[in-house]
């Protein structure tokens, strides 16, 4: 019974979601609003989204950065688990989109501390590591375009400080990451992805099958 992962079917599911998670009511409200949103799909669920903020605990993480903001959920949860002088680089392309994520933030008070900009997000970590913030940051979380993984995930690493912690979503990919015939675009950037993290010397990681897989890296000291 314990020696592989369970598998999780809907019944199963439901009951994790009742039993565990302690959803706030402004992610409630944004999740709502978002639900009939044409590209809700994008949105992480409520108990990877508390699992954010419990690794924001633990980590007592106080600078952080997202990549990938779409209506907020994800950069709402970790905001909510910050200390008050904690801090979020929020990273996205859409005004569309993250205008619902800064009426929400607004709503829940805690607009202090995010700061989102409005580029491809490559060229906002560059300006980061330009500006002198290599090993700044306590923890991140990469949830945007799936092509460019790897060079988020270059750049948050010089960014983080030995010891940071970086949540990566996606990694499981509906499970075509497993499926050797699904050559598409976004599978294949992610099989390579979690390949190379395999190999990556420099971390310690954990690809847990939450949500629609979600790997944890930790950056050694
Ligand atoms: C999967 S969604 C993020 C979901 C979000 N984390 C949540 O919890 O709701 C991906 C986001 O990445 C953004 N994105 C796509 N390409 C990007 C790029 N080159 N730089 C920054 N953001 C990008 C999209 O606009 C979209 O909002």
């Amino acid at each position: 019974m314990s020696r592989r992962t369970i598998q999780v079917d809907d019944r199963l599911y439901e009951y994790l979601v009742r039993v565990s998670v302690r959803e706030p009511a402004a992610l409630k409200t944004l999740r709502d609003e978002t639900a009939v949103h044409p590209r809700a799909g994008m949105q992480i669920s409520p108990e990877v989204g508390q699992l954010l903020q419990l690794l924001v605990r633990l980590t007592g993480a106080r600078r952080t950065i997202e990549v990938g903001v779409f209506t907020g959920y994800s950069s709402l949860a970790i905001a909510l688990a910050l200390p008050a002088d904690g801090r979020i680089l929020a990273c996205d392309v859409s005004d569309e989109y993250t205008a619902v994520a800064r009426r929400h933030w607004q709503a829940a008070g805690v607009t202090d501390k995010i700061e989102l900009v409005i580029a491809p997000a490559f060229e906002t970590l560059e300006a980061r590591l330009r500006q002198g913030e290599a090993g700044c940051y306590d923890f991140a979380f990469i949830d945007a375009d799936k092509g460019n993984y790897i060079g988020y995930y270059e750049k948050v690493f010089e960014l983080l400080r030995p010891g940071g912690l970086i949540a990566v979503d996606n990694t499981l990919w509906g499970g075509a990451v497993a499926d050797e015939a699904d050559q598409s675009a976004d599978t294949v950037a992610l099989r390579r992805f979690n390949e190379q993290l395999l190999a990556d010397e420099r971390i310690d990681l954990s690809l847990v099958p939450i949500g629609d897989g979600l790997t944890l890296v930790r950056r050694r000291g």
